[in-house]
């Protein structure tokens, strides 16, 4: 059962200064220096051009930019995302999370719940590397992936682990091998970091959800509200200048959905977590809406996150999840992936009584 989304009116979102000077002075804006060649863009006509005006280069992909030097070539991406793909369909296929305990400490809970969930096959060694805190620390990252590659005991092709791990079973010497570890932490940890976040997101932008309310409406509307991709780099280029004078020869351009998405002249109370306005609109061709980027090549992963993303809300809703009533407020810290950071969740009867 759930209750009026009363108690989500009293929550305080703090952005992280630079977050918020953005909001506080380019919501609604169209294009505008950032630094000396870096033009911030929120207007979303010029966004859809200059998406449109060429193809992602390989350094500006985020997740098969070249690893330890080697270019990633498009063949190899694909392969990488099928046995990812196979990985969490396989998860998707096990019995619905119902006896979990899913309250605690978002996004940190989801993200374990889906690392032992998605790749709890997988040896130490790998899982290792989805660990939460090496994500704040690339060097540490780096350290982690060279000490497992050396460690002997490396998989046998065939071994019983994910299709994902499966990959690193080919490498035959110690150069391979972490390079196929980097490429393992490149398309694993991304499901459980993202999708972790966008739910932590969810609840706290709009739970306790009406009981009416698919999950799909929430996602999109948590996903205006605190995209976790809130930006989109595209480094200087010929095509930009032509498009718009404003942007120099030398300039990189940071698109924002960020601030598309609460433009005041495309949404009705841009600033109101409204699920309910998604019945008449389509997330997939809306202009300034961008979460999983442009229709030119949208994220590859967007359909293993809608589903597990939706798994976690069935079977947190199931269990009358919701933000802890004492906790008021939280922050949005500056990183790559934006969300809410420590979201306390708590059984709707039990709130207040820990
Ligand atoms: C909430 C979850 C996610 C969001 C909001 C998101 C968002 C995005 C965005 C905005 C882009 C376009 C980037 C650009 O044009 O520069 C993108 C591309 C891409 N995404 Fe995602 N993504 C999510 C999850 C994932 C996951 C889990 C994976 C992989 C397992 C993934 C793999 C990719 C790939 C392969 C591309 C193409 C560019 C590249 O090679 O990096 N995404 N995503």
């Amino acid at each position: 059962m759930s209750t009026s989304g009363t108690d989500r009116l009293t929550r305080t979102t703090v952005f992280a200064p630079r977050l918020d000077a953005l909001l506080r002075d380019h919501r609604g804006g169209d294009v505008f220096r950032l630094d000396a060649d870096t033009m911030g863009v929120a207007g979303h006509d010029l966004t859809d051009r200059i998406l449109a005006a060429r193809p992602a280069t390989e350094r500006e992909r985020p997740t098969f930019k070249p690893l330890h030097g080697r270019s990633i070539p498009r063949t190899e991406a694909s392969t990488v995302m099928q046995a990812i793909g196979r990985d969490v369909r396989a998860a998707l296929k096990k019995p619905a999370p119902r006896g979990v305990d899913l309250s605690g400490e978002w996004p940190h809970v989801g993200h374990v719940y889906l690392r032992d969930l998605i790749l709890g096959a997988d040896p130490y060694r790998l899982r290792i590397l989805m660990d939460r805190t090496l994500e704040l620390t690339p060097k540490l990252t780096w350290t982690v992936i060279a000490t497992g590659a050396a460690l002997p005991g490396r998989l046998r092709p065939g071994a019983p682990v994910t299709s994902i791990a499966g990959l690193t079973a080919n490498a035959k010497n110690y150069s391979d091998r972490r390079y196929a570890m980097g490429m393992y932490r490149r398309a694993a940890a991304p499901v459980c970091f993202t999708v972790s976040t966008l739910v932590a997101n969810a609840y706290w932008l709009g739970a306790p959800f009406d009981d009416g309310t698919p999950n799909e409406p929430i996602l999109y509307e948590s996903m205006r509200l605190l995209p976790p991709s809130w930006n989109i780099l595209r480094n200087a280029s010929p095509e930009y200048p032509a498009l718009d004078a404003r942007i120099g020869a030398g300039d990189d351009v940071l698109l924002l959905p960020l601030l598309s998405h609460r433009a005041p002249a495309l949404w009705d109370d841009p600033e109101e977590f409204r699920p309910e306005r998604w019945a008449t609109l389509d997330p997939d061709d809306l202009p300034g809406y961008l979460p999983f980027g442009h229709a030119s090549e949208r994220c590859w992963g967007r359909h293993m996150v809608m589903p597990l993303a939706g798994m976690l809300l069935d079977a947190m809703r199931a269990a009358d999840l919701t933000v802890d009533p004492a906790q008021t407020s939280a922050k949005v810290p500056l990183a790559g992936l934006l969300g809410v950071d420590k979201v306390r969740l708590v059984r709707e009867s039990g709130a207040g009584h820990r």
